[in-house]
């Protein structure tokens, strides 16, 4: 602990060094530059009359001089700080320990080059290791003496680090969702690429899914892969998002995910009609019920018999229509119809469901677990429940299996978590058909005080993307 103490103060001794030292320089330079542009006419003058000019020539010597100490000092730090592994996520968290995120109200915490905060500096990163994160760096430096070598980067660039990963659709979402917020609030600004980190880790991929709802969200992107060679890449602009959602507030999740809905549906050609008000032949609400299965771990150990009551609930419900899906059969477009037209998606705890934001505002979403997550999972279990909150649906509950082998280790959480974390989903015949009852009733409820009420505003924003 103490050697760290010494290693941390060190280390900041070290640091406020070199920063008084680039500082110096810095002042010097623009001191150099100021006299220069004050004194261009009388030493010109001095010069004809010396007939030598020597002097101009002299000062601009001393200017090359010291933009080359400047671009010698630019100091480069690792983008992945092992001292801060322990919290890796809080605060300044590991990737680029050094710099402070900028806060606005109610906003993801950013940081944003170059700025009044980087002192004007523009952010250089040198990091194209795909599998440690200490072998990459970072850097700050001015336009007019970036480091040797560096390859200036035009336009926009959106810099992400992500603790999970860009293939889960779920973390993928969380990584990239504060970036589509800061286009919406940017003047539905375009990136000109992308720079994915994972742990400091470059990674030149996201999942396909991520990658289509990204497309819809930008049209043509690119991930930056350095592959000009090693040397640093400076960006004009640079974003960079560090802390998922952060401390992004329930409005704009809303306002974001409300976008990208809009935007998905936009690119997978569904111009939906005003859904809330969709009746059947009798002049009665529908309401469209999806079971959407998934198959290996966490799918239902007897998905005929779940079918079944869902089959059964379902018909006895006034304007109740089932569909039945196969997750991993369905593309990302396929993913955006089926629950762009769906009230109620009923699911197996899993990345599947991310999808529910497709779903209008105010829909409904039950969830199911094997055995053991609620008493070994931890906070992980609610994902789904802050991703409901998050994109305006309401979560109905879970239901947790409580019938199955026992975790050998009662004792140990994570390895208990680990024991049950893939298993499979059974079935309580009387809890599901009371529960789906319940649901569909409220459903239905709400959809005849719709068809009653004006339509809500958010509701008819689902056909006009806010970018
Ligand atoms: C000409 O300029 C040089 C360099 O600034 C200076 O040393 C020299 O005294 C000048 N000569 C005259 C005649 O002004
Ligand atoms: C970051 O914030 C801390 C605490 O507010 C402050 O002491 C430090 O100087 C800041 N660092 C930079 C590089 O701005
Ligand atoms: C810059 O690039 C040249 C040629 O690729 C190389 O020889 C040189 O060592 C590089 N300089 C730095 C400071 O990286
Ligand atoms: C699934 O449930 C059905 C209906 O209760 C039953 O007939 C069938 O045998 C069950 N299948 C398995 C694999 O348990
Ligand atoms: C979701 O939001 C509701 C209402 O704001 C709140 O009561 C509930 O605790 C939230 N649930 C979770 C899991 O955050
Ligand atoms: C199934 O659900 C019913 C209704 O909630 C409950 O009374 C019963 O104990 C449950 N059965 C099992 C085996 O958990």
């Amino acid at each position: 602990m103490e050697g760290k103490l010494k290693v941390d103060a060190n280390y900041r001794k070290i640091y406020s060094r070199l920063l008084k030292c680039v500082i110096c320089i810095s002042t010097l330079l623009l001191l150099l530059i100021l006299f220069r542009n004050q004194n261009l006419t009388s030493i010109s003058l001095i010069s004809r009359k010396n007939g030598s000019g020597a002097s101009h020539s002299d000062q601009s010597s001393v200017i090359e001089t010291m933009a080359a100490k400047l671009r010698e000092s630019v100091t480069f730090l690792p983008l992945k700080d092992l001292r801060f592994s322990e919290t890796a996520m809080i605060g300044n968290t590991w990737f680029m320990s050094s710099l402070n995120d900028s806060y606005e109200m109610n906003e993801a915490e950013y940081l944003y080059f170059p700025s009044e905060v980087s002192k004007g500096r523009l952010l250089c990163i040198r990091g194209r290791d795909m599998s440690d994160g200490t072998k990459n760096f970072y850097a700050l430096a001015w336009r007019e003496s970036l480091p040797n070598n560096a390859t200036l980067l035009s336009g926009l660039t959106y810099v992400s680090n992500t603790y999970y990963n860009y293939l889960n659709l779920w973390h993928g979402l969380c990584a990239m969702t504060p970036f589509v917020r800061w286009t919406m609030k940017n003047k539905c600004i375009k990136p000109d690429r992308w720079v994915l980190f994972h742990w400091g880790e470059l990674e030149i991929r996201t999942g396909s899914w991520i990658q289509q709802l990204m497309l819809a969200n930008y049209g043509e992107f690119k991930f930056e892969g350095f592959d000009k060679g090693d040397g640093p890449y400076c960006f004009e602009k640079a974003v960079v998002m560090r802390h998922d959602l952060g401390s992004m507030g329930l409005d704009n999740k809303l306002k974001v995910y409300d976008m990208m809905r809009c935007k998905a549906r936009e690119f997978c050609n569904l111009f939906v009609p005003e859904r809330s008000m969709e009746v059947d032949e009798r002049g009665l609400p529908v309401i469209r019920l999806t079971l959407l299965m998934r198959r290996g771990s966490r799918s239902f150990k007897n998905a005929t018999l779940v079918t079944d009551i869902f089959s059964r609930e379902c018909d006895r419900a006034e304007g109740c229509v089932l569909k039945v899906f196969q997750s991993e059969d369905l593309s990302f477009c396929d993913q955006v119809k089926v629950m762009t037209y769906t009230d109620v998606v009923a699911s197996p705890h899993g990345a599947q469901l991310t999808n529910m934001f497709f779903m209008d505002r105010g829909s409904s979403v039950m969830e199911f677990f094997p055995k053991g997550w609620l008493e070994h999972a931890g906070v992980g279990q609610y994902a789904h429940h802050w991703m409901a909150n998050q994109s305006g649906m309401k979560h109905q509950g879970a239901w947790c299996d409580s019938t199955g082998e026992d975790c050998p280790t009662p004792k140990d959480d994570r390895k208990c978590f680990l024991f049950h974390k893939d298993g499979k989903v059974g079935v309580n015949e009387t809890y599901f058909a009371e529960w789906i009852r319940k649901v569909l009733h409220e459903v239905r409820v709400s959809k005849l005080e719709a068809t009653k009420t004006p339509i809500a505003k958010e509701q008819l924003s689902n056909n006009v993307c806010a970018c």
